[in-house]
């Protein structure tokens, strides 16, 4: 059983989308969960509603770092019953400080009874570097969705998450496990199948590139609020669905993970996608 998740992956692949959708996923099932931005743009929350509140560094600069008054209530929007977000946001005093913002929050969560109110904590990882500036967050992560899309840039990314989490289980004692990885906005499906095959990753869902789901995020909404839902659509539901029950059960004991070789992903992308 995970409680606190981090979905990771290269820029611009998907990571907020399924922060987004993985959060009310969970919710839907019953538990209660916080999904926590962790990006500069402050931009989970607005895949999720058009509330703003305070970015919890904001907040605190705002009262001065005045750590015996803080409250979270003014920094959480809730999103249904089940679902609360809030973001980290930028700092004036750490900037590109990764891990002090993140070490900032854990340190108030963990004050505030952040791990014991909520059943499920999912982090929207706002970095595709896995170097010491996330070590405190995966440190306290106990599962990692990884998010690809089929570039070869995406999944030099992926690999280099594989090596991270290989060392730092064998070396730093990180307990933080991969589910499996999505694979968002499909172009070239042989590519990432080839991957995965050869990685031992598990695939969780394949979801292609769709202009309705480009149009939820000025929307501020997710697939859990349309009415009506094309077929492919409401696969890419259902999918967040079944990877919310896997996050909630025990934890899988898959094959042990195998990062390629870097000249091996420029083979697989150098694969032609199947003509139309
Ligand atoms: N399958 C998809 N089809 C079409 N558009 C998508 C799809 N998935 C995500 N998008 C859109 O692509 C953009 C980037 O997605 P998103 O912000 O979730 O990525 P990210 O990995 O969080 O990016 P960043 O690294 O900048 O935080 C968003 O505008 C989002 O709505
Ligand atoms: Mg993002």
């Amino acid at each position: 059983m995970s409680r606190s998740i981090a979905i990771l992956g290269k820029g611009g692949v998907g990571k907020t989308f399924l922060a987004a959708h993985l959060g009310m996923a969970l919710g839907y099932l019953g538990d209660k969960t916080l999904v926590v931005g962790c990006d500069q743009k402050r931009d989970t929350i607005r895949a999720l509603s058009a509330q703003r509140r305070p970015s919890l560094v904001e907040y605190l600069e705002q009262a001065g770092f005045d750590y015996a008054r803080f409250e979270l209530v003014p920094i959480i929007s809730q999103i249904t019953e089940n679902v609360d977000a809030l973001e980290l946001g930028p700092s004036q005093l750490l900037v590109g400080h990764t891990s002090g913002v993140l070490e900032e929050a854990l340190h108030l969560f963990d004050q505030h009874g952040v791990f014991s109110t909520y059943q499920r904590i999912l982090f929207d990882v706002n970095d595709e570097r896995f170097d010491a500036s996330h070590a405190p967050l995966l440190r306290r992560v106990e599962t990692i969705v990884a998010v690809t899309d089929d570039t070869p840039e995406s999944l030099f990314v992926l690999n280099r998450l594989l090596r991270a989490l290989l060392i730092g289980s064998a070396e730093h004692d990180l307990a933080a496990r991969l589910l499996g990885v999505v694979h968002n906005r499909a172009v070239n499906p042989q590519a990432f199948e080839h991957y995965v095959e050869l990685s031992n990753i598990y695939p969780l869902l394949s979801i292609g590139d769709s202009g309705e789901l480009a149009r939820l995020r000025p929307q501020h909404r997710t697939l859990f609020a349309l009415e009506e839902l094309s077929p492919e659509l409401n696969a890419a539901l259902l999918g967040m669905l079944k990877i919310a029950e896997l996050l909630r059960g025990d934890p899988l004991n898959l094959y042990p993970i195998m990062p390629l070789d870097d000249e091996e992903i420029w083979r697989l992308a150098a694969q032609q996608p199947p003509e139309n």
